[in-house]
């Protein structure tokens, strides 16, 4: 559940419509699976399993797997301040989300014009204040989970939270779906025009994949050194990427509907669930304002939810390193983390308002970062877990691993495909993409 946690989040919710909209709607999603069972489910595996083999956090786990290659030593710095990069920007968007569901649960979207919905998140997002403030709410909420422990905070709190995001998510399909013209947004989902398909499909499609796995980011390794040595990699590592990509689609069912009865642009970016959504939101509201404040609250309670669970997975790679390396104590660690990311999480949300001036390559701190991370660093990483586990650990040691010993039969059956997947596969296919990112 943990495990699903950190994969289900904003990247199934606020990424996965919106990519799906601009790239070819369901071309886009058969292409989204097929990289999915190629590259990012090895590449998941592959994670897993350095974290377990190794038990250590992602700083260290590849210097414990890989003694006297100061090399490996020195990457592991590299999964240790990623998920801090991220987990920056990735609550302020979670901060929204509380903004959002405030929003709702005052009633904001029974009293505002749908027309006029849509201008309110760009005013809100350029004020100074009220982001901020948003922010570090969502952050310490993540924050104090993590300082709680493992077992009691993460595994518990997941365990409770993704159960209720799939009711949430389900019960919004089906106010979605009864919609007058929604037919047309599920028709937009689900038939693929593969004349829609180009070599930049396959790059977005890979991209977006990882993103949702939570790959590349020492997320996976962490989480994976908590895993009992007696369960199935290969069982946990599919149950995710399903849960993930069940919940993607899901998403996509609640949200392009609600798009296309609105009328609204389904490739709109990123602001389509905080400005198509609260449009649809608004015109329920004027029919029923109790129904309409009901469905907005827990649409922008899921969305705060599944972002949580992904950033308690970042803000444990930072402690796990802390209390492993240092012997902090767990509450002193996370906290520690709230300062540093809350910090420059702050100078991403100002980067909408006062700061907008501010820009690097032509972007904004915020974007500035989420490229970075998602298109360059997110994939090196991968790509360096790939090729330790192909070519720098033993082939029998990645046996014993993946099968517990031989004891798992139908691990021992995939084997051979998943090794040679690691091995070769993934590799070539992430050079392919961290190129194409620069030339298309
Ligand atoms: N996988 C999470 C999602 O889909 C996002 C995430 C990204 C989590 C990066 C951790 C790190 O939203």
């Amino acid at each position: 559940m943990a495990l699903a946690g950190s994969a289900i989040g904003l990247g199934n919710i606020w990424r996965f419509p919106y990519m799906v909209g601009e790239y070819g709607g369901a071309a886009f999603i058969v292409v989204y699976i097929v990289a999915t069972a190629l590259v990012s489910l090895p590449v998941f595996v592959a994670e897993v399993m350095i974290g377990r083999r190794s038990g250590r956090n992602a700083r260290q786990a590849l210097a414990v797997l890989a003694p006297g290659k100061p090399f490996w030593n020195a990457l592991g710095f590299l999964p240790v301040l990623i998920p801090l990069l991220i987990a920056s920007y990735y609550s302020v968007i979670g901060g929204w989300s509380v903004e959002y569901f405030l929003d709702a649960c005052s009633m904001k979207f029974v009293t505002t014009p749908p027309e006029e919905v849509g201008g309110l998140f760009g005013s809100f997002i350029t004020s100074a204040w009220a982001p901020v403030v948003t922010h570090l709410v969502f952050l310490f909420l993540s924050v104090a989970i993590v300082a709680i422990g493992v077992q009691k905070g993460i595994e518990k709190f997941s365990k409770v939270s993704i159960p209720v995001l799939f009711v949430l998510i389900i019960v919004i399909i089906f106010y979605a779906l009864s919609l007058p013209g929604s037919g047309e947004g599920v028709r937009y989902l689900l038939q693929p025009d593969f004349s829609e398909v180009t070599p930049r499909t396959f790059a977005y499609a890979m991209g977006q994949s990882f993103y949702s796995l939570s790959l590349g980011m020492g997320i996976i390794i962490t989480y994976g050194s908590y895993m009992k040595k007696s369960e199935s990699i290969f069982a946990s590592s599919t149950a995710t990427a399903v849960s993930d990509l069940s919940f993607a689609l899901l998403a996509g069912l609640a949200i392009m509907p609600a798009v296309f009865a609105a009328g609204i642009e389904p490739g709109a970016g990123p602001g389509l669930i905080f400005q198509s959504i609260p449009y649809t939101f608004c015109k329920m509201s004027a029919e029923s304002p109790f129904l309409g404040t009901l469905v907005s609250a827990a649409f922008f309670l899921t969305i705060i939810v599944a972002a949580m669970t992904s950033c308690i997975s970042l803000i444990e790679v930072g402690t796990a390193y802390l209390t492993e390396r240092f012997g902090l104590r767990r509450p002193a660690a996370a906290f520690l983390l709230f300062f540093i990311c809350g910090g420059i999480g702050v100078l991403c949300s100002l980067s909408f308002g006062p700061l907008a001036g501010f820009t690097v390559f032509g972007k904004n701190l915020f974007d500035l970062f989420d490229w970075f991370a998602s298109n360059i660093l997110l994939l090196l990483m991968a790509l360096l877990s790939v090729i330790f586990v192909g070519f720098v650990m033993k082939k029998e040691d990645v046996r014993d691993e993946f099968t517990n010993g031989g004891t798992l039969v139908r691990s021992s059956k995939v084997f051979g495909i998943f090794y040679f997947l690691i091995k070769w596969v993934a590799p070539v296919a992430l050079v392919l993409i961290f190129i194409s990112n620069f030339i298309l």
